[in-house]
């Protein structure tokens, strides 16, 4: 790790008891804030989609809604490939495919519109965190929805004491820290 994505992660900042008692919340602002620091960690999470001469490899980002299209659009400009979003039910415009997963409590669903990949396309998925690996695993079936292929997951964030890395089955994952 370089020490400028070192110092990057050294600015996610803990707060305890947020959103509930209990819960240890990974504030990811104070990086958002340092321009030096959101180019390094673009730069990294870009780096899955690049073969070994630097050349990107993918030919679109697709970001998760929220903070994924905060990560993933800039991870796009710095590969030179568009953005797709995945939205949270009822968000996008035009037709749709939907995947709905299972949550602590109740379901959520994600969304992405029908003809946001071209049959082939290869893609890498942004977001900042794998927690259950739900988001991602959602994700990952509308991309098999849409004709495409997922490349590479490059996550922020890896909470290591839940199961996210084993819902991906097998989909290349790369994450900047593991907590
Ligand atoms: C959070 C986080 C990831 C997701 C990870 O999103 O940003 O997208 O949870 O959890 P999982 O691996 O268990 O699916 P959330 O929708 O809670 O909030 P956001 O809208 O701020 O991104
Ligand atoms: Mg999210």
């Amino acid at each position: 790790m370089t020490p400028g994505l070192e110092r990057a992660l050294s600015l996610i900042a803990d707060v305890p008891d947020f959103p509930e008692p209990g819960i240890l919340f990974k504030d990811i602002t104070p990086l958002l804030d340092d321009a030096t620091a959101l180019g390094s960690v673009v730069e990294a999470l870009a780096a899955p989609g690049r073969d070994d001469a630097g050349r990107p490899v993918v030919d679109k980002v697709l970001g998760m809604e929220s903070r994924g299209f905060i990560l993933g659009a800039p991870v796009a400009l710095a590969l030179g490939v568009g953005f797709v979003p995945v939205r949270k039910a009822g968000k996008l415009p035009r037709p749709t495919y939907a995947v709905s997963y299972a949550l602590e409590y109740g379901e959520a669903t994600l969304e992405v519109h029908q003809d946001a990949l071209q049959p082939g396309d290869r893609v890498l998925l942004v977001d900042d965190v794998l927690a259950t690996g739900g988001t991602a695993k959602a994700t990952v079936d509308l991309v098999g929805m849409c004709g495409g292929s997922v490349h590479a997951v490059a996550m922020l964030m890896e909470l290591s004491f839940l199961p996210g890395r084993a819902a991906l089955d097998g989909v290349p994952l790369t994450t900047l820290l593991s907590v």
